[in-house]
């Protein structure tokens, strides 16, 4: 998921109060008569914060872009132009909430700790199963409703708590109390049990793993390491075999639920993903579910209020997949902040096949750091797994995506096996973010496609490495799409044709409507900032 200061500044606005005297944030967020520019700043649990890097990443396309941006003014943020809008950046953590909630030590101390468990995924090695714990340890304190619905209206822009449909109140304050935890520091994760999970059941998918029945594996572990300063743990640790199956004398996934000690909320289901076959590494914003985060209001409210919804038919592509390859893994890897993971939990086992999980880990929280824990992410599951091939799966209007995906078949050569990226601004007139198709410039055909609806991936043979449906036009041109005065259009490849109606452009993008949409598009994220201030 991409992420906006706009919430940095929000942080900032949203930390003054509730416990104090001070007006609620709402009183104060809509009177500024000045938008000031937006800040970057530190989360308030980095101590010593590395410099906030403003990357842009549009200067390697042409210079001109350069100059049209400074032409829009000198207040354009530099994190339009690095094409990250950071969205969900800087939730407050630790002190900071305990602070703005007024809790004392003593009323910290009665709320119970919780985990939040995040399904790992465990590789084959000499010394047997070897499985990735990773989470967080914090206390969730009881907030009042009133308080959480101040808290709220700072996530909802133009939008008052008090004018939504009762469930989605309910959604926003539950989202709300999610990220005002208190994560807890330097503490072990004591026991966690560890026992064959049953065959996928009733709710969500089947398959990913969840066709085949485990035996064994029952037994209690301590992770070797206390949390870290923002209370999160993330470790492999090789487990006893127990009566589970070697991972080189089977190709199915066995299963194992885990459950940390004491948490009531901490249970989640351990994926021993044999050394070779095929793992889809999917995305979740405006590829699995409906996101529009790039239109500033949609996306908020898509994200703090309305209940989260499947992306057209997408989960029947899923179904199919899991089904038709059944030892096929399923990860799912998003950037979305740690504090919310367990809403995009609850929302892909409810609707797509079962498979392990990452977010962004609370020491990813400066900018630089939100450009580059993709990429993170992909290194370890491909390092983790390095005879087992993958197909990658997400949409143009993550910048990282464009850029870390195709550089996954290159640095880890024979082990990418498709790429399909859904190109959001070709069928949302709503996305007018400039994405960049270079790296794609010397892939093979077969292997990527861009495309623009769920059926579109249907009928291939992706298990053979026919990944690109003929009948889906791509019409690349190799560089920047969708940028003023028709940049993008000017072919940087040999062997796109210079055109910009395909699928892989869809922004047009003629002269002075092409400023005007920029100019559209700093405004309304200048907006989006000025309006929690
Ligand atoms: C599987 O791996 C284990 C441990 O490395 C080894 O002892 C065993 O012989 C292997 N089995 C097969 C079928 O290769
Ligand atoms: C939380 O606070 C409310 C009142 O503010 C109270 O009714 C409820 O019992 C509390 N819940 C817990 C788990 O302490
Ligand atoms: C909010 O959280 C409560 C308690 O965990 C849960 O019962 C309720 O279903 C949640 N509501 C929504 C809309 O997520
Ligand atoms: C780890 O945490 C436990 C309590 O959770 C504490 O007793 C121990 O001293 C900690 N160890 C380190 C090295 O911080
Ligand atoms: C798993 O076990 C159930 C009940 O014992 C059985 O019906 C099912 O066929 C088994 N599945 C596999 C893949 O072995
Ligand atoms: C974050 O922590 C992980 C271990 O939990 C570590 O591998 C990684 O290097 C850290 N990254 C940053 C940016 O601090
Ligand atoms: C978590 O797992 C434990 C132990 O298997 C079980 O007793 C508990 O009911 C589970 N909790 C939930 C919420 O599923
Ligand atoms: C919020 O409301 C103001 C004033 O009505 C409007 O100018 C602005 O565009 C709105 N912002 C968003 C993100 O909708
Ligand atoms: C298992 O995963 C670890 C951690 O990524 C990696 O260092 C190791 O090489 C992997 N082992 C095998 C046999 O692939
Ligand atoms: C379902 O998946 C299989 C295997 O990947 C593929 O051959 C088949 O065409 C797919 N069916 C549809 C309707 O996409
Ligand atoms: C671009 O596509 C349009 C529509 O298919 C076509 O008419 C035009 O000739 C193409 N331009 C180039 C340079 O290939
Ligand atoms: C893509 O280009 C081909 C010719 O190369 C043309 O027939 C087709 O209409 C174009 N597709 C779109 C969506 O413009």
């Amino acid at each position: 998921m991409r992420t906006s200061i706009a919430c940095q500044v929000l942080v900032q606005a949203s930390l003054l109060t509730i416990a104090s005297s001070s007006p609620a944030p709402t009183a104060f967020a809509r009177d500024n008569v000045a938008p000031p520019n937006p800040v970057i700043t530190a989360s308030p649990v980095e101590r010593h914060p590395s410099p906030v890097v403003g990357r842009n990443i549009l200067s390697d396309v042409d210079s001109d872009v350069d100059s049209v941006l400074s032409g829009l003014g000198s207040d354009v943020p530099s994190w339009v132009a690095s094409g990250v809008p950071n969205f969900f950046q800087g939730f407050p953590t630790g002190d900071a909430v305990v602070s703005s909630l007024g809790l004392d030590s003593s009323e910290l101390a009665a709320v119970p700790t919780n985990v939040l468990n995040i399904d790992p995924y465990a590789n084959w090695t000499s010394s047997g199963w070897n499985v990735r714990f990773h989470g967080n340890v914090y206390k969730q304190p009881n907030t009042s409703v009133s308080d959480l619905n101040k808290l709220a209206d700072v996530f909802l822009v133009n939008t008052s708590i008090s004018d939504l449909p009762e469930s989605q109140q309910d959604q926003a304050r539950n989202l709300t109390a999610e990220i005002y935890v208190v994560q807890q520091p330097h503490v072990a994760v004591n026991t966690i049990h560890l026992e064959p999970a049953p065959s996928q059941g009733s709710s969500g998918q089947p398959g990913g793993g969840g066709s085949s029945n485990t035996t064994g594996g029952t037994q209690d572990i301590t992770l070797p390491y206390n949390t870290t300063v923002e209370g999160d743990f993330d470790t492999f640790v090789p487990i006893h075999s127990n009566g589970l199956t070697a991972g080189n004398e089977t190709s199915a996934i066995q299963r194992l639920n885990t459950h940390v000690e004491g948490a009531t909320i901490g249970n989640s289901t351990a994926y021993l993903v044999p050394p070779t076959g095929l793992t889809i590494v999917s995305d979740i914003d405006d590829i699995l579910r409906v996101t529009k985060i790039y239109e500033p209001k949609q996306g908020l409210l898509n994200s703090f209020a309305r209940p989260f919804t499947p992306w057209e038919n997408m989960p029947d592509i899923y179904r199919n997949w899991s089904t038709s390859l059944p030892n096929m893994h399923f990860h799912y890897l998003t950037t979305t902040p740690e504090q919310i993971t367990r809403n995009y939990m609850q929302f892909i086992y409810a609707n797509y096949p079962g498979g392990s999980f990452d977010t962004r880990p609370l020491n990813f929280s400066d900018v630089s750091a939100t450009l580059s824990i993709r990429k993170f992410l992909l290194q370890k599951v491909f390092e983790t797994f390095p005879e087992r091939k993958f197909i990658l799966i997400a949409d143009t209007s993550n910048s990282d995506v464009m850029r870390d995906y195709p550089e996954m078949a290159t640095e880890f050569p024979g082990q990418v096996q498709c790429i399909f990226l859904r190109n959001t601004s070709a069928t949302d007139p709503g996305d007018k973010f400039p994405y960049n198709t270079s790296g794609f410039k010397n892939l093979k055909q077969s292997m990527y496609m861009f495309f623009l609806h769920p059926d579109d991936l249907t009928n291939l043979d992706i298990a053979n490495g026919q990944c690109y449906n003929q009948s889906i036009a791509q019409n690349l041109t190799f560089g920047y799409q969708g940028l003023p005065h028709g940049l993008g259009d000017k072919p940087t490849a040999v062997n796109g044709s210079a055109n910009h109606t395909g699928v892989a452009s869809g922004l047009s993008t003629g002269g002075s409507a092409g400023v005007q949409s920029l100019m559209a598009l700093v405004a309304a994220l200048s907006t989006a900032a000025f309006m929690f201030l």
